[in-house]
């Protein structure tokens, strides 16, 4: 067993469309154990640091403009390997075409922002990990 924490966040849209208990049933069903929870307005000193690695590119600004936009839902979540995990469950960055069967392949919608509005994002790596859930659970 290999049991790590990884930050999970239900977005603006996965909020406002009402799809938290969804996408919180789904992580508890895979048999996840939730350890934290938070509502946060994010700021985008929080988001500039949350998503550094993007800085620059183009999607950059629409997305902390999106990410500000509503509430989001932070998790800490912890389980065997739920780093790698967690992003199984979520699918691939592309609602469009990711997997039926994951959260973003069942429940993401191809409106045009698809790509933006991915419905959650998980930590990547176990240095993420850390890193992320320090900054959103300060
Ligand atoms: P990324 O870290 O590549 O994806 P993931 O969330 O799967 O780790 O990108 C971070 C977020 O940036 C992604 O969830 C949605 C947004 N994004 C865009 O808006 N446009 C894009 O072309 C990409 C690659 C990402
Ligand atoms: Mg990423």
């Amino acid at each position: 067993m290999n049991i790590e924490e990884t930050l999970v966040l239900i977005k603006p849209d996965g909020v406002a469309r009402n799809l938290t208990g969804e996408i919180l049933r789904r992580i508890e069903a895979k048999g996840y154990q939730l350890v934290d929870v938070r509502l946060v307005q994010a700021d985008v000193d929080l988001l500039a640091e949350h998503y550094a690695e993007h800085e620059g590119k183009p999607f950059y600004e629409p997305l902390l403009d999106f990410m500000q936009s509503g509430p989001t839902v932070a998790l800490r979540i912890a389980g065997n390997r739920a780093i790698e995990g967690f992003r199984s469950l979520a699918g691939t960055t592309d609602p469009t075409t990711a997997a039926p069967g994951t959260i973003r392949g069942d429940l993401g919608r191809d409106w045009g922002l698809a790509v933006q509005q991915n419905l959650v994002h998980g930590s990547d790596s176990p240095e993420s990990a850390t890193r992320e859930l320090a900054l959103w659970f300060r």
